[in-house]
């Protein structure tokens, strides 16, 4: 995929980041990530810790109200809009910036004891070449012997199976009535994630359906990318419980990587 058509995918999440709200259950996915996350970023002493595609923002504003001073970096300022607006609610501060994770700012140089990539977003990379950007980036961006946490889903199921759909998902909430089903949809070599949402307004249903093409995350590939730039130890885990990676039954790829140094 080239960048234009990563750009358009990014736009395509931008105009959708009140769908994603919505569809994520926040509170129980909150209280399972953030102490896992919280354990590991305190095992580096951290203080400064980028959420690298923050999205709407909830895993920085949790963060930040454990005491982390954190900043946001989402390339939709859609989904940044909204993270404000939650640290407004929440009377905590984030420094919030408009950006691309394979090009922060030369201002990021060094600067974060730990950074955080979480909700699959690598996987809107466009290609491996630009996930091995990435992870130079974060190599760039982090102190010597600060930690990455990236979360991506295992991907073993949906690049083997023509389509794997996530039971549908009924919301009932302050904006209606609404029905989510989100498929992964593999075509040759090529997965999509094929978003359907149907919301109720006024008595009449209303449909968005679309079909975006993401990268499959190969853990053997994140992973010696992470060698390749610098890290010295990567673990990986399945789940946030901290179980071990099981291709094709755990429920995430998650990995804790180590700059080297320090
Ligand atoms: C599925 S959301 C995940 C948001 C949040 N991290 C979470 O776990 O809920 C994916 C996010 O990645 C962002 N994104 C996609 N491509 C990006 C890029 N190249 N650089 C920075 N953010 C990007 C999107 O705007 C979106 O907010």
């Amino acid at each position: 995929m080239n960048n234009r058509k990563a750009d358009e995918q990014a736009g395509d999440l931008f105009d959708r980041s009140a769908s994603y709200e919505r569809y994520v259950p926040w509170q129980p996915r909150l209280a399972r990530e953030i102490p896992f996350l919280e354990s590991k970023l305190r095992s580096v002493n951290a203080k400064e810790v980028l959420d690298c595609a923050c999205g709407p923002g909830r895993h920085a504003v949790a963060l930040a109200q454990k005491g982390f001073k954190i900043v946001g970096l989402d390339a939709s300022s859609e989904m940044l809009m909204r993270a404000a607006s939650h640290a407004g609610d929440e009377s905590v501060e984030l420094e919030l910036v408009e950006g691309r994770f394979e090009t922060l700012p030369p201002s990021f140089a060094g600067r974060f004891d730990a950074l955080i990539c979480l909700g699959n977003s690598l996987s809107a990379a466009g290609d491996p070449a630009v996930i091995e950007e990435v992870v130079r980036q974060f190599a760039f961006a982090l102190r010597p012997g600060g930690v990455a946490i990236t979360q991506t889903v295992d991907f073993s199921v949906a690049a083997r199976e023509p389509v794997t759909a996530s039971p549908a998902k009924h919301v009932c909430d302050d904006h209606g009535e609404s029905l989510f089903v989100k498929s992964f949809v593999r075509v040759g070599k090529q997965v999509f994630i094929h978003w359907v949402s149907l919301e109720k307004s006024d008595g009449e249903w209303r449909s968005d359906v679309t079909l975006r093409e993401i990268t499959v995350v190969e853990p053997r590939f994140l992973q010696e990318a992470f060698s390749r730039s610098g890290f010295s130890s990567v673990e990986s885990y399945g789940a946030y419980s901290g179980s071990a990676f099981e291709p094709g039954s755990s429920r995430d790829l998650i990995l804790v990587a180590r700059r080297e140094g320090r």
